[in-house]
C-alpha cells in the first residue's frame, strides 16, 4: 500500500511563478491515495486560481485566515490539527521568512504555527534572493528542527532570466521526498512511547587532546551516530542528556547537549549527569591515551624525529559501570579484525549489558565504514540470563534508521532486565 493512502496533507501554495507546478504536484498526491486540503497565501491567487485546486482535490481551498464560515469552528486549528504533513511547494522567500520568525499573519504562516505536523518547504524565489543574507539566516533556523525539512532549491534557468540556486525541485523529486518524510514518521510512531519516562546519557563523537595549542590527537568520529542515538531515543519518549566531543552537527532542540573536548571533560561532564540516569549509551570514540603535557607554545620544528609521551584517558564506560551496576549501559565497539572476539572481551570486561559492535576502517571498495559514513552495520551482544549471550545483527541502513533498530533492542533488553533481580 502507498504510503501516502489516506495520508491527510496540507497543499501551501505560495505566490511565485512555479505555483503552476502545484496543481501537478496536487493531481500525484491525490493519485497516490492522500487526501489533500489546498491552502493558498493571498499572493498565490495572482498566479493560478483556486479553482483549479479546488477541482483537482475536490475540497474547497482555503485561504482567509478570517473565512468567517470556517472560523466560526476555529478552521485554521482544525486544519492545523487535521493534518499528517504539510508541504509548502512553491515556497517564496516571505513565506520562508515568517515560518523561521513564527510569524502568523495569514492562515498558511498560522497553520504552520499551529500545528505539530512535519512540515516540507520547497523554496522557489530568485537566486539572488536565495542567496541572500538575510534569506540564508532564516533558513538557518530550521536546522536542527526535526520537523521541519527543506527540498531544493534546483539550479538552473529562473524565470526572470537569471540563472542559479532558486528553482521549485521537479514534482517527482517532491513526491519522493514526501514519501521518504511519511516513512519516518512512520517509523517514528513504532517508537512512540517506548521510553516514556526514562532518562538517557549518551556520549557521542570524538575527543580532542591537545600537544600544543594548535596541534592536537584525535579520529575520524563525526557523532552522526551519537546524535542519530539521541534523536531516536527522544522520538522513543525518553529525556535525553547528549554529552559530545567536538562535532560539526546541531544536536536536536528535544535534546540536552553539552559540548567538551577532551576525554577528561567528557568524563566529568558524564559523571555530572549521571545522576537517576536509567540507560548510558557511550557512542563516543573517546581518545584512549592523552600528552602527558599540552605544552603551552607552539612546538618548534628542531630533530628528524620526536617523541610525545602519552599516558591513559579514564574509561568512562567502564567507570559507569561499576559506579552504578543498576544502570543499563551500553557500550560501542569499534574493531577492524576479529569483531566478535573484542566486543565480547568489551562486554565482559567493561561489565556491559549490552554492546554494539561495528567494523570501522575502509571496505574493498574505499568506502569509510563506520566512522563518518551515512549508513552502518552493527552486531548486538546482549547479556541474557536464559540464553547466556545473545547476538542479533542490524543489517546496513541510515544511522538513523539504525539508531531507531537500536532502541527498539535496547527496550526489549532492559524491560527483560528489569523483570530479573539478580542481574549481572
Ligand atoms: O561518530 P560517527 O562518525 O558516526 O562514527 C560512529 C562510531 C564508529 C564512532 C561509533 O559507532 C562507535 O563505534 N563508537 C565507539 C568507538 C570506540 O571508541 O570504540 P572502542 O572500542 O575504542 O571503545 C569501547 C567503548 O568504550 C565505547 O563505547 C567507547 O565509547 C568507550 N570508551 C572507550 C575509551 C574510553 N576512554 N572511554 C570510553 O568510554
Amino acid at each position: 500500500m502507498s504510503l501516502f493512502q489516506d495520508k491527510k496533507i496540507i497543499l501551501g501554495v505560495c505566490g511565485g511563478v512555479a505555483a503552476y507546478k502545484s496543481a501537478e504536484l496536487l493531481r500525484l498526491l491525490i493519485k497516490a491515495g492522500a487526501q489533500v486540503q489546498v491552502v493558498m497565501t493571498p499572493s498565490a491567487e495572482q498566479f493560478v486560481a483556486s479553482m483549479t485546486f479546488q477541482a483537482l482535490s475536490s475540497n474547497p481551498v482555503r485561504s482567509d485566515l478570517f473565512d468567517k464560515a470556517a472560523e466560526a469552528g476555529m478552521g485554521h486549528i482544525e486544519l492545523a490539527r487535521w493534518a499528517d504533513l504539510i508541504l509548502i511547494a512553491p515556497a517564496t522567500a516571505n513565506t520562508i521568512a515568517k515560518i523561521s520568525q513564527g510569524v502568523a499573519d495569514n492562515l498558511l504562516t498560522t497553520i504552520c504555527l499551529a500545528s505539530a505536523a512535519p512540515l516540507i518547504i520547497a523554496p522557489t524565489m530568485n537566486q539572488q534572493m536565495w542567496r541572500s543574507e538575510v534569506n540564508q539566516e532564516n533558513i538557518k533556523r530550521f536546522k536542527g528542527r526535526t520537523a521541519i525539512s527543506l527540498i531544493g532549491p534546483a539550479r538552473g534557468e529562473q524565470a526572470c532570466g537569471d540563472n542559479g540556486p532558486g528553482r521549485m525541485e521537479e514534482t517527482e523529486s517532491i513526491m519522493q521526498f514526501c514519501e521518504q518524510q511519511l516513512q519516518q514518521l512512520k517509523e517514528q510512531q513504532s517508537l512512540s512511547d517506548l521510553l516514556k519516562g526514562k532518562k538517557l546519557l549518551i556520549t557521542a563523537g570524538p575527543t580532542i587532546e591537545y600537544i600544543d595549542p594548535v596541534r592536537y590527537i584525535s579520529n575520524r568520529s563525526s557523532g552522526k551516530m551519537g546524535y542519530a542515538i539521541a534523536r531516536a531515543a527522544s522520538e522513543a519518549g525518553a529525556e535525553v542528556t547528549l554529552v559530545s566531543g567536538p562535532v560539526v552537527l546541531d544536536a536536536p532542540e528535544s535534546v540536552n547537549c553539552y559540548k567538551v573536548r577532551s576525554a577528561v571533560q567528557m568524563h566529568e561532564k558524564v559523571f555530572e549527569q549521571l545522576d537517576n540516569m536509567d540507560i548510558f549509551i557511550a557512542t563516543a570514540a573517546v581518545a584512549d591515551y592523552r600528552p602527558v603535557e599540552a605544552k603551552s607554545q607552539k612546538i618548534k620544528k628542531s630533530q628528524d624525529t620526536m617523541t610525545i609521551e602519552l599516558v591513559k584517558n579514564p574509561d568512562i564506560l567502564l567507570d559507569v559501570s561499576n559506579h552504578n551496576e543498576k544502570l543499563f549501559t551500553i557500550g560501542f565497539a569499534a574493531e577492524t579484525t576479529e569483531l566478535e572476539k573484542y566486543a565480547l572481551d568489551k562486554l565482559n570486561r567493561k561489565k556491559l549489558d549490552m554492546i554494539a559492535a561495528n567494523r570501522v576502517g575502509s571496505d574493498n571498495t574505499g568506502r569509510s565504514m563506520g566512522f563518518d559514513s551515512d549508513t552502518n552495520e552493527l552486531v548486538l551482544f546482549c547479556k541474557n540470563s536464559e540464553a547466556g549471550i545473545e547476538q542479533k545483527v542490524l543489517p546496513e541502513t541510515t544511522k538513523q534508521q539504525l539508531a531507531r533498530e537500536l532502541i527498539k533492542e535496547i527496550v526489549l533488553q532492559y524491560e527483560n532486565r528489569n523483570k530479573k533481580k539478580d542481574w549481572k
